[in-house]
C-alpha cells in the first residue's frame, strides 16, 4: 500500500499539492484498515468526505494525478493469502449523489455524453435497487457449475475465495439451462439478526465484537478456514452480470430476471422508472424502509436499463457513467460524552457504555452508545467530557467511533475498568486472553439474572410478547420472579394486582406465556443462554443430540463432533450443563411443559445405516438433485453438511465436482459416486472399505 505522496508534494510548492499528498496518505491508511484489516477507524461518511476533497483538488490540478492515487483505483489490492483472480470484466465502483440536484446533474451528463456521440436515447429507463453494505463478489459458472468465487480486490485482480463462497446457502452451486460461461456479481452480507447473534457469541467467548455487519461479512469471506466461514450465516444478493459467453442481455432488467429464474437471490424490490423524479421518489421510499430491513443498505443504486447505452456511455476512471449511487444522509453525529458506565451482560462480561448528550443520528435520538470493551476503550482513548463521534448503522446499537482529542476538556481522565461488579459488588476477574472483566457471580448477580431473563423472553428465543425489558425489571423488583422458570408460575391474579396492569393485558401476557410452551426445542435450547450457544449452534446441537438429557450426558469430546463446534465451546457447553443451578432451572422448565427434546418427526432416525455419519454432496448426480440425495442420507440417519473437513465421513461426488472433491482427496476422505451412494444407503459400505 505504498503511495508516493512526496512526489506530488514539493513540485508545485503550494498548499494544494501538499494537501493532496496528505490526503493520499491518510486515505491509503484508511483503505488499508477497511479492506485489509476489515477494521476501519473512521465512518464511511468521513472517508467519503476526504475522498471527495482529494477528487476536487485533483480536478483542479490534473497534472498532479498519479496512477496510484486512491481516486484512480478501486478498493485495495488483493491480499497475499489468497490466490489472485483476474477479472475478465473489471469490477467497478460507483459515483455518488447525495442530493436531488446531483441526481439531475447526472442525468444531464448522460444526455450530453450521448448527444456528443449522436445517440438519441429518447426516454431513458432507470432501474433502482438497494445499495447493500457488504462485500462485492464475483461468481463464475462454467457449463452451469460454480467454478470460482472471488472478491473485488482492486477491481482488476481479486482474491480466490471459492471455498468460503461455497458455504453460502444463497449461492447456487449449479444452475440449469446455463450458457457455457456466466459470471454473476453480487454483494455478500450478514443478515442483521445473525450479526447480533454472532457478536453476542463473540462477546460470550471473550472475543471483541465486530464493529458492523459489513466488517464481519468481509472478515468471514476472507477467512482461511472455510469451516469457520460456514459458521457465519452469510447471504448474497445478486445484482448483476460480468463476463458471459453464449448469452447476452438487452437490458439490466433482463439480467435481473435471468438471475431470478436461475435460482439466484435477487432483491424483490428492484424497480424500473421512466424519469429521475420517479427515481428520487423511490430513493426516499428506500430511506424510509432502511431500518426495517434485515440487512444494511447505505443508499440506492440507479442504473440505466438499456445495455446498448452502457457501451456508449463507458466509464469515467473507475466509475461507469451509466450508474450512480444515491447515498443516504450520514448516520454519524458528534456530541458530548457525559459519563462512562459499566453494565454487566448475561454472561457476566462488563461492557462500557457512553451516556451521551442526546443527539439525532440517522433519524433517531441517541443518548447511549456502546464502547464495546475495555481494550477498544483503551485503544480509542475515549474519556468522560470528550466530544465523540457516534455512529448508528441500521438497527444495531449506536456506537462511539472515536473521540476528538483536540476538543478535550482539561483534566479529562482515562476511564478505569471497575474492580468489582457494578450490579452485585463481587470482585471481578480478568482472564488473560479476554478483552473483558467478568463478574464470576453467575447465579446470584442481579445484573446477570436480569440480562438472562431478557434474553430468554426475546424474539428468536421464547418470544414472549408483552414481557419486555421494563416488565422484566418490574417483575424482578416486585419479587414476582427471580429466574426464568418463575415466569411459568405467574398467575393472572398476581399480574392484575400490579399497577397499570389491567385485566386484558394480564390475560394477554398469560396467554403469551402459555403459547411459548410450544416453542420447539432448538429455540428453547437457545433461550437457555448457555455460553456460546447462539441460534445456529442451538439448531446444530438439537439436531445432533435430540434432547437436553443426551446433550448433558455428552462429554466435551463428543460435543465437539457436532458441526462447527470447537473445543473451547464444547467445554463451555459441558460445564454449563454440569452446573447444578442451571440444571435445576432446566428441570423446572421441563416440568412447566417446555420442549426439551425434538419431536418425533424432527429427529433423525436411530439405528439407520448412516447413524453418526456426516456426508458432503458435491457436483451433479445423474438422476438426483442435491436436495433429493440429502433427504435420502437423512432418512438413513446421516447428516449432510456443506463443507469438507476432518469430520466428514464420506463425500459423494457427481459430475463437475470442484474444490470439495479436491479437499476430500487431500484429507483422505472416502469419495463415492452415485452407485457408491446406493451402497452406502443400503448399509453395505463403511468408512473402512
Ligand atoms: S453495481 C458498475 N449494484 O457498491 C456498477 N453495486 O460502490 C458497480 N453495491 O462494488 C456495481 N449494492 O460492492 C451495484 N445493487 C448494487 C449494489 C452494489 C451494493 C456495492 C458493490 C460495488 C459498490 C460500488
Amino acid at each position: 500500500m505504498s503511495d508516493s505522496p512526496t512526489e506530488a508534494g514539493g513540485e508545485k510548492g503550494d498548499g494544494e499539492a501538499a494537501r493532496i499528498a496528505e490526503l493520499r496518505e491518510v486515505l491509503n491508511h484508511h483503505i488499508y484498515l477497511y479492506y485489509e484489516k476489515d477494521d476501519p477507524e473512521i465512518s464511511d461518511e468521513e472517508y467519503d468526505q476526504l475522498f471527495a476533497e482529494l477528487q476536487a483538488l485533483e480536478g483542479k490540478n490534473p497534472e498532479l494525478i498519479t496512477g496510484d492515487s486512491p481516486t484512480q483505483r478501486v478498493g485495495a489490492p488483493a491480499s497475499a493469502s489468497f490466490a489472485p483472480v483476474e477479472h475478465a470484466v473489471p469490477m467497478l465502483s460507483l459515483a455518488n449523489a447525495r442530493t436531488e440536484e446531483e441526481l439531475t446533474a447526472w442525468e444531464s451528463r448522460i444526455r450530453n455524453h450521448l448527444a456528443r456521440r449522436d445517440v438519441d436515447p429518447g426516454e431513458i429507463t432507470y432501474v433502482t435497487e438497494p445499495k447493500i453494505d457488504g462485500l462485492a463478489i464475483s461468481l463464475t459458472y462454467e457449463e452451469g457449475v460454480l467454478v470460482r468465487g472471488a472478491t473485488r480486490g482492486d477491481g482488476r485482480v481479486g482474491e480466490d475465495v471459492t471455498l468460503n463462497i461455497e458455504t453460502i446457502a444463497t449461492v447456487p452451486k449449479t444452475i440449469d439451462d446455463a450458457p457455457p460461461l456466466i459470471e454473476v456479481r453480487g454483494e455478500v452480507y450478514l443478515p442483521l439478526a445473525d450479526f447480533a447473534a454472532l457478536n453476542q457469541k463473540r462477546v460470550d467467548e471473550g472475543l471483541p465484537a465486530f464493529a458492523n455487519p459489513r466488517n464481519s461479512a468481509a472478515g468471514s469471506i476472507r477467512q482461511n478456514d472455510p469451516q469457520a466461514a460456514a459458521e457465519r450465516p452469510l447471504a448474497v444478493w445478486s445484482y448483476g452480470i460480468g463476463a458471459t459467453d453464449g448469452v447476452s442481455f438487452a437490458t439490466h432488467s433482463e439480467e435481473i430476471e435471468w438471475l431470478r429464474e436461475h435460482g439466484f437471490h435477487v432483491n424483490p424490490d428492484i424497480e424500473t422508472h421512466d424519469s429521475i423524479g420517479q427515481v428520487l421518489e423511490r430513493c426516499h421510499w428506500w430511506l424510509d424502509r432502511r431500518d426495517q430491513l434485515d440487512f444494511e443498505i447505505d443508499g440506492v443504486v440507479i442504473k440505466v436499463d438499456e445495455t446498448r447505452l452502457w457501451a456508449e456511455l463507458g466509464n469515467a476512471g473507475r466509475e461507469p457513467r451509466w450508474a450512480i449511487a444515491w447515498k443516504f444522509p450520514p448516520t454519524t453525529a458528534t456530541t458530548k460524552l457525559r459519563e462512562i458506565e459499566w453494565n454487566v451482560g448475561r454472561t457476566g462480561h462488563l461492557v462500557p457504555w457512553a451516556l451521551l448528550e442526546p443527539v439525532r443520528v440517522g433519524g433517531v435520538t441517541v443518548s447511549t452508545a456502546t464502547l464495546h470493551n475495555e481494550e477498544d476503550l483503551e485503544r480509542k482513548d475515549v474519556r468522560a467530557g470528550d466530544e465523540v463521534v457516534v455512529l448508528r448503522a441500521g438497527d444495531v446499537i449506536p456506537q462511539v467511533v472515536s473521540a476528538l482529542p483536540q476538543k478535550r476538556p482539561k483534566g479529562a481522565v482515562k476511564p478505569v475498568p471497575p474492580k468489582v461488579c457494578p450490579a452485585c459488588g463481587t470482585e471481578v476477574i480478568k482472564p488473560e486472553d479476554s478483552v473483558f472483566s467478568i463478574c464470576p457471580n453467575r447465579s446470584g448477580c442481579p445484573g446477570q439474572i436480569f440480562q438472562h431473563i431478557k434474553h430468554f423472553v426475546s424474539r428468536g428465543a421464547m418470544d414472549i410478547e408483552g414481557l419486555g425489558e421494563k416488565q422484566v425489571a418490574r417483575f424482578l423488583e416486585q419479587g414476582l420472579i427471580s429466574d426464568v422458570a418463575d415466569i411459568y408460575s405467574l398467575t393472572q391474579e398476581q399480574l392484575e394486582a400490579l399497577e397499570r396492569m389491567g385485566k386484558t393485558s394480564s390475560a394477554n401476557l398469560i396467554a403469551e406465556i402459555e403459547k411459548s410452551r410450544e416453542v420447539p426445542f432448538p429455540r428453547v435450547l437457545f433461550a437457555l443462554g448457555l455460553i456460546g450457544v447462539g441460534p445456529a449452534t442451538a439448531e446444530v446441537l438439537a439436531d445432533e443430540f435430540g434432547s437436553i438429557e443426551r446433550l448433558a450426558e455428552a462429554d466435551p469430546e463428543r460435543i465437539e463432533q457436532a458441526e462447527g463446534i470447537g473445543p473451547i465451546m464444547a467445554r463451555q457447553i459441558a460445564e454449563s450443563l454440569a452446573d447444578q443451578r442451571t440444571w435445576e432451572i432446566i428441570e423446572r422448565l421441563k416440568a412447566a411443559g417446555l420442549k426439551m427434546e425434538l419431536a418425533e418427526d424432527e429427529r433423525r432416525p436411530e439405528g439407520g445405516p448412516l447413524e453418526g455419519k456426516t456426508v458432503v454432496l458435491t457436483g451433479t448426480l445423474p438422476d438426483l438433485t442435491r436436495d433429493e440425495a440429502g433427504a435420502m442420507v437423512k432418512r438413513a440417519g446421516g447428516k449432510v453438511t456443506g463443507s469438507v473437513s476432518k469430520k466428514t465421513d464420506f463425500v459423494v461426488a457427481g459430475e463437475s465436482a470442484g474444490s470439495k472433491l479436491e479437499k476430500a482427496e487431500k484429507l483422505g476422505v472416502p469419495v463415492l459416486d452415485r452407485e457408491g451412494l446406493d451402497r452406502l444407503l443400503a448399509g453395505d459400505l463403511t468408512a473402512d472399505d
